[in-house]
């Protein structure tokens, strides 16, 4: 085995996995939420957008498949942290004494697993046209396929609004605990900073989970239409 592989079995390497990963996630996440914000900008702009996007061709399979190995080291890289921490201590505390305090750290393999299902959701919601099949035929005047009109279409369902904003919401707890274990990992601590490190992560998870939750919002309210 290598030294690389061995180190990925320790709690210390799937902690630095999961920080990589997950930094890489993020920026993911932040890409994708300026993106869809263009819906705001109107038709042209988010389906103009999104036609850029295919029109990479095999770049854009690259990254997908690059995107779908992180996600996947990520995933592993928790499960395993889950479970040697499990190990390491089998019976429950008798006194429950939170060492991780906020509720967005305890419940942080929860709103992952959740958001995981989310994900899966709405691939086949958006992308892979399972849910809605119509969704792919949509064409815009231009010839482009109509992503605004399948946002307005698949948000106008109140049921389905719900779901993306309940995600976004763990979404928003998921990241707020993740960046701040992401400090802890790469070390990035010093008693002048740490207030502000601390507060990084809770209001990056507020502000991402509002920037996504804004759109299902302005469908539902008629803004966008
Ligand atoms: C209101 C919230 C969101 C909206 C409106 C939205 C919209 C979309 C749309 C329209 C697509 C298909 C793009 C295309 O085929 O041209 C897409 C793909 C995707 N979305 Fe989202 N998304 C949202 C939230 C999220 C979140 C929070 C995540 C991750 C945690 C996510 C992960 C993905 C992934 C992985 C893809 C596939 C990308 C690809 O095919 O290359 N989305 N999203």
């Amino acid at each position: 085995m290598s030294r690389f592989a061995r180190l990925c079995q320790t709690s210390i390497g799937a902690k630095q996995v999961m920080a990589v990963t997950g930094l890489l996630l993020f920026g993911f996440v932040i890409g994708h939420l300026l993106g869809n914000l263009l819906v705001f900008a109107g038709r042209d702009s988010l389906n103009g957008y999104a036609h850029k996007l295919r029109d990479l061709g095999a770049l854009l399979w690259v990254v997908r498949v690059v995107l779908l190995v992180v996600f996947l080291a990520h995933v592993g890289s928790a499960l395993r942290l889950w479970r040697l921490n499990r190990a390491a201590r089998p019976e429950p505390y008798a006194v429950e004494a939170h060492l991780v305090t906020t509720y967005a750290g305890r419940t942080i393999v929860m709103s992952g697993l959740l958001i995981l299902a989310y994900v899966v959701y709405h691939l086949m919601h958006f992308t892979l046209g399972a849910t809605n099949p119509e969704y792919l035929k949509l064409m815009d005047p231009k010839g482009l396929p109509d992503v605004y009109r399948m946002m307005v279409l698949g948000f106008s369902n109140a049921a389905v609004s719900g779901v993306y904003i309940v995600a976004m919401i763990l979404l928003g707890f998921h990241l707020s605990h993740g960046l701040t274990s992401f400090f802890q990992t790469v070390g990035l601590n010093h008693p002048a900073y740490n207030p502000c490190f601390k507060r990084v992560g809770p209001v990056a998870g507020v502000v991402i989970a509002i920037g996504y939750i804004s759109i299902p919002l302005a469908v539902l309210a008629g803004l966008v239409k």
